[in-house]
């Protein structure tokens, strides 16, 4: 607080009574930090949104009950069935594209003009896409924690603090590599390769951290090293499990018990559980909450934005050129300056043609499902649906996505 001063902190949902839920234990946490700093709870954009300078966001359009669908469908017809990866990231993208354009309309509409929105809604990659498409002068800039929290098993891999390591990477977001990876200006890239390759990124002595240690991204975590093993120019985000080993992460998925029950019966039933607790008066420990790097990411980017910090991150950016042989108009993740007047993108240069080919067919994915859900075209997500990597044809693709369309009913737009 004594880096970032903070006059205010508002909270604002559209899921009153999960909020007023969630609200008292925050409100706590605040008043640990802060006598003064004043915190109001709303269900009212205007309220929310009201000469602020910085809006946190994170939707999850149809909550666990719909990422529960996004994986239990796919699973069904034997195809990968993630959250943010196949065809369940591209319901989801169905399902947020539109409700994040309203977002940022109401943001415009009545916070600072100055005012930047750091984005974690995912499916990222495809918020991205369609952000910047239909808002394309909106201050918004999409992160993701994840390759953040590789670096921080990285760093306990190589016993240092993940905040001395510089690293190089291209990709789409949920879909790239880790090219250098720098301790202290040291290249430990090889170093981390042979360690990957046989362990995956799971560090010998590793430190719980409360969002990612379940057994499944223990799993996800050990996974990279089936990777790091066969192709050695890069290391993988782990989310490249789910489009080289999808044959692999089906057979261990259980189709009637995937990561949203996990969820639902683990983490967040924990958090509701400690509210309950608080509430009737016991004492909790809410430190035990604070796991992860995703709260420490998004602080970070902000005060780069907020003071031209000029810090290294990896964002979200137009490619623009930054990798050579990538469409100008992809959105990729790559490290980017974060000044006061957004990011500034470092060159990466041209891609070798494995990763090339790999990225193309992906961001074409992505970029058919945005046209689908802009025209409300069936053709378009079933093009997607089918160009998908996990996705084994056509026949497949549609069984899949018409199963979809039922039970998204109140969620996607029509398509016709
Ligand atoms: C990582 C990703 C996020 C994703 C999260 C899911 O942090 O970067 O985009 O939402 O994992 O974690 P969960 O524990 O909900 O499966
Ligand atoms: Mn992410």
């Amino acid at each position: 607080l004594a880096d970032f001063p903070l006059a205010e902190i508002r909270l604002y949902d559209i899921d009153e009574a999960r909020q007023n839920t969630i609200a008292p234990v925050v409100e706590k946490v605040i008043r640990d930090h802060s006598q003064s700093i004043k915190f109001t709870v709303t269900t009212c954009p205007e309220t929310a949104f009201s000469g602020a300078h910085f809006v946190f966001a994170q939707m999850r359009v149809g909550q666990y009950k719909m990422r529960e669908q996004d994986e239990k469908i796919p699973l069904r017809h034997g195809v990968v069935g993630q959250e943010t990866c196949g065809p369940g990231g591209l319901a989801y993208g169905l399902r947020t594209i539109l409700p994040m354009a309203e977002l940022i309309d109401l943001v415009e509409r009545y916070a600072d003009p100055k005012a930047w929105i750091v984005n974690y809604s995912n499916p990222a990659a495809i918020v991205a896409k369609a952000t910047f498409r239909l808002r394309p002068k909106a201050r918004i800039l999409n992160i993701c924690d994840m390759p953040v929290a590789i670096e921080r098993n990285m760093a306990e891999i190589l016993e240092c603090d993940r905040h001395d390591l510089e690293v190089d990477y291209f990709g789409l977001n949920h879909f790239g590599w880790f090219t250098k990876v720098r301790l202290n200006g040291e290249d430990v890239t090889e170093k981390l390769k042979s360690y990957v390759a046989e362990h995956g990124y799971m560090p010998q002595n590793a430190k719980s951290d409360v969002l990612h240690s379940d057994p499944s991204w223990l799993h996800t975590y050990a996974n990279a090293k089936n990777i790091c093993s066969a192709f050695h120019d890069y290391l993988p985000n782990t989310y490249m499990q789910y489009y080289l080993l999808g044959d692999e992460v089906v057979k261990s998925s259980d189709p009637n018990h995937t990561r949203a029950n996990e969820v639902m019966e683990g983490r967040e039933k924990r958090i509701f559980d400690a509210v309950a607790d608080y509430r009737a008066g016991k004492d909790v420990d809410l430190t035990k909450f604070f796991g992860g790097v995703h709260g420490e990411f998004i602080v970070d980017v902000a005060m780069s934005l907020a003071f031209d910090l000029r810090k290294r991150y990896l964002v979200m950016v137009e490619n623009n050129g930054a990798v050579e042989n990538l469409p100008s108009d992809a959105m990729v993740e790559i490290p980017a300056y974060i000044t006061d007047r957004g990011p500034e993108p470092v060159r990466v240069g041209e891609i070798p043609t494995f990763y090339k080919g790999l990225i193309e067919q992906q961001e074409a994915v992505e970029k058919l499902i945005v046209d689908a859900a802009v025209e409300h075209s069936y053709e378009k997500a079933l093009m997607a649906f089918t160009l998908s990597k996990t996705v084994p044809s056509l026949l497949v693709a549609k069984k899949i996505l018409d199963d979809m369309i039922v039970a998204n009913k109140a969620y996607w737009p029509e398509l016709h």
